[in-house]
């Protein structure tokens, strides 16, 4: 069968057999890795992607359901110049990655918490990443990246802002 979606924000038109999990798309037939493949069951996490803004677990979608879709895969996140984002950086700084295998569903995760919620409390991080699974970091360092990165964002916004009305003020006079 045929499906359209949106990968990353670029077209994707792709032929594939009707009964492969949207996971084994990603993997299998596009190369996308980061997205992991891990329980299979819905349980851990680690192959999360954002699905038109909300978290899914791709192992427990078919892929021909996000005919018409848009996906986010940890590939699609980035910072501008192409390196890492803030939210990728702020994981190293605080230790938030050891083996790294649900880094990548963690962070998808994180992102759509904060599109979602631009300043959660820590028990709402919690809340919001239960579904991703980590056998190494015992989950502090995760919750530490997500909450400053959540933090500098606001602040970066504030700055903006504050930038922009004294701009204003000038201009006026
Ligand atoms: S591999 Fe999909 S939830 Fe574990
Ligand atoms: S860093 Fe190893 S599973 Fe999370």
């Amino acid at each position: 069968m045929k499906i359209d979606f949106t990968l990353n924000d670029l077209p994707v038109t792709i032929d594939v057999p009707d009964d492969i999990t949207l996971l084994t798309l990603l993997r299998d037939y596009l190369k996308l890795t980061g997205v992991k493949k891990g329980c299979e069951t819905g349980e851990c996490g680690a192959c999360s992607v954002i699905l038109d803004g909300e978290v899914v677990n791709s192992c427990m979608l078919l892929a021909a359901q996000v005919e018409g879709c848009k996906v986010t895969t940890i590939e699609g996140i980035h910072g501008p110049d192409g390196g890492m984002n803030d939210m990728q950086k702020a994981f190293l700084e605080f230790g938030a990655v050891q083996c790294g295998y649900c880094t990548p569903g963690m962070i998808i995760a994180a992102e759509a918490l904060l599109a979602h919620n631009p300043n959660p409390a820590r028990e709402e991080i919690r809340t919001g990443m239960a579904g991703n699974l980590c056998r190494c970091t015992g989950y502090k360092q995760i919750v530490d990246a997500v909450e400053a990165t959540a933090n500098r964002r606001l602040a970066e916004r504030q700055a903006g802002i504050e930038a922009r009305g004294a701009g204003r003020e000038n201009k006026d006079g």
